[in-house]
């Protein structure tokens, strides 16, 4: 299956490092020339060496040399288009994968595909990035190949007031994703946060552009710290990785593989039975459910209270202790209370 590069999307990975590295991990058990490497593909011997030596800069291990041949140790862990849509057959994502060694954002860069026609299923990949972005003018640590930074485009026939529903579904993929890694209870907090320890490792920025009764399109971005050996001093009270976690690396590919088919799954549930599915899965596997204490802050205020439960559009409630009875909570930082 070949992605059809799209005009006026610079910058996206060549299709035939994409190749070269399918080829070596195709043949992963014996070493293949330079010279039969540079036919396959269609470039120069001093070509395939430049593309090594970028795929060893991101951790792939290749051995060997033009002369001699190459030789790659093991499934190399790039999100690369061909390794990754091979994987994907049967969801709408294996079909335009859009791959960036480094970019500032791929929620930037899917937006810019919502608005240009894109269709349904498309997704963004990046190795890096430099400019990504969190919830509430955040920044998203985006690491050079430790991460997954993912954007999915979503043209869901919904209005814009059943669009949390995305991401808590979201939330859901990237928690059953995560959990199969894990050997110890993750938890979401409401909305999106994947927490682990205490610690958040995975977040969803999900932007849209909407009129009042219809979604045009969603970009649902996902970030989940995989492999970082430590986190940024800033946030190494509040962030984790999967890999400080449990002490050893994970599978990227392996992750964004099975959190893209949850996610397919979850969706195509919530079109045909809706919200109660996705509601019910969140009370199963979610402490901030029901019954948590929680300090809420939103645009215009902050108070204490505890969990109540969501509303059927994905809202929290919460009883607040100040005795104003329940409310429901849109959008918002919520922390656990002592
Ligand atoms: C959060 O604040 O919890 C949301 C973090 C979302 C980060 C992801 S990384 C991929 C995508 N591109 C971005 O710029 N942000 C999202």
């Amino acid at each position: 299956m070949r992605n059809k590069p799209i005009a006026g999307l610079p910058g996206t990975t060549d299709r035939r490092i994409d190749a070269l590295l399918t080829l070596l991990a195709e043949n992963s058990t014996i070493v293949i020339s330079g010279a039969k490497v540079a036919k396959e593909i269609g470039v120069s011997r001093q070509q395939v060496w430049r593309w090594i030596q970028k795929l060893r800069a991101l951790g792939v291990r290749v051995q060997g040399h033009p002369r001699t041949g190459y030789h790659i140790e093991r499934v190399p862990d790039v999100l690369v288009p061909q390794m990754l849509g091979s994987r994907l057959h049967g969801t709408p994502f294996a079909r335009r994968i859009h791959h960036f060694f480094k970019i500032d954002s791929t929620n930037s860069v899917a937006m810019r595909l919502g608005e240009s026609g894109e269709p349904h299923g498309a997704i963004v990949v990046a190795e890096e990035q430099t400019a990504g972005r969190g919830r509430a003018g955040r920044k998203w640590a985006s690491e050079k190949s430790a991460g997954i930074y993912c954007s999915v485009l979503l043209r869901p026939p919904i209005p814009p007031a059943h669009a949390p529903l995305l991401t808590l579904l979201a939330g859901l993929a990237a928690y059953d994703a995560a959990a199969e890694d894990l050997d110890m209870h993750a938890d979401i907090r409401w909305p999106n946060d994947l927490l682990v320890g205490g610690r958040k490792f995975c977040g969803i920025l999900t932007e849209m552009r909407a009129e009042p009764d219809r979604v045009h399109y969603a970009v649902v971005g996902i970030g989940m710290n995989v492999n970082q050996a430590r986190m940024p001093d800033q946030l190494a009270d509040t962030a984790t990785s999967l890999r400080i976690q449990t002490g050893k690396p994970h599978s990227r590919l392996k992750l964004l593989i099975r959190l893209l088919r949850h996610l397919d799954r979850y969706y195509n549930q919530f079109l045909s039975d809706g919200a109660a599915p996705i509601l019910r899965r969140f009370a199963e596997v979610s402490s901030y459910f029901k019954g948590k204490r929680v300090h809420i802050t939103t645009a215009t205020e902050s108070f204490t209270g505890a969990t109540a439960g969501l509303e059927p559009s994905g809202v929290l409630r919460v009883a607040r202790d100040d005795g104003r009875g329940i409310v429901s909570v849109l959008s918002g930082d919520v922390t656990e209370a002592s």
